[in-house]
């Protein structure tokens, strides 16, 4: 019974849409003559925003020794990219809250497991000495974003998915094809084009599991494919399918990545969890 594009795509549709503000950062940061000052000005109007930027960047995550009390500071301190990752955490946090029946995710569950991806994500970038960490960093966070979409779909035929996994015979994402006719990644991909995200997110969402099949990016899709794979062994926050989703050895490879990298970046993932100030 695979479900009609529209229905998707009408579902894409009445998702709330990003503020408007979150928005402007997107583009402002894109564009290589924006000021410090053109940023704070559209940030600042938007309290929310303002308050989740200022949290994050005081969050342990970033190790700032001092606090960052103004917008101003933490734009200059941290760099475009990283504030464009804190406009689209907090735009989306509140999305990304929401308990997800379908999948079977905890409370808060997808959020945790965005933030656990996209740290890992960025660290992989440090480590391999790739210069788009932070860029990595917003894609790790939203490329789940597609089970927002989906997961009402998933809850109603959730059981039927589950038996057919355990029958080992298919991953979750190509039961969600078979069965529900589009995986989570391809329609997060859609969500992130209605949000005017860049193409290297698009890109990045649309592929993470199927690096190889990126036209675009492929190896941040990689990056990505191998950072989700990692957060979800911790088995925090990811759901049914969290078991399901094995790490190809393709993008390893791609990346050159051996046994011994994952377990430094699994040690590494390891230290992270236990701040308690994470995921606020
Ligand atoms: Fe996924
Ligand atoms: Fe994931």
């Amino acid at each position: 019974m695979p479900i009609k594009l529209e229905q998707i795509l009408k579902r894409v549709q009445s998702l709330p849409p990003l503020p408007t503000s979150a928005l402007r950062v997107i583009a402002l940061t894109k564009n290589p003559s924006t000021s410090v000052k053109d940023l704070e000005s559209v940030i600042a109007q938007d309290p929310a925003l303002t308050a989740g930027m200022l949290r994050q960047a005081n969050s342990a995550y970033y190790g700032y020794a001092r606090r960052i009390s103004s917008l101003q500071e933490a734009i200059v301190l941290l760099g475009f990219q990283v504030t464009q990752g804190l406009a689209m955490a907090s735009a989306v946090a509140p999305l990304l809250r929401t308990d997800l029946v379908g999948y079977g995710i905890e409370q808060e569950g997808l959020w945790k497991h965005s933030m656990l991806t996209a740290m890992t994500a960025k660290r992989l970038c440090q480590h391999r000495k790739l210069p788009y960490g932070d860029v990595a960093f917003t894609a790790g966070l939203l490329h789940d974003i597609g089970k927002l979409v989906i997961s009402i779909y998933v809850q109603e035929i959730g059981d039927f998915l589950l038996e057919k996994v355990n029958e080992a015979k298919f991953t979750y994402v190509e039961l969600e094809e078979k069965v529900i006719g589009f995986n989570h990644a391809t329609v997060g991909g859609f969500l992130a084009k209605t949000w005017f995200l860049p193409e290297i997110l698009v890109s990045a969402i649309s592929n993470h599991h199927a690096p190889s099949n990126a036209q675009s990016y492929g190896e941040l899709s990689c990056v990505i494919h191998v950072a989700n794979g990692l957060a979800s062994l911790l088995g925090i926050g990811g759901g049914v399918d969290s078991f399901l989703n094995p790490i190809q050895q393709d993008a390893l490879d791609r990346l050159s990545l051996n046994e011994n990298d994952l377990e430094l970046l699994m040690a590494e993932l390891g230290e992270f969890i236990v701040d308690p100030t994470l995921f606020n």
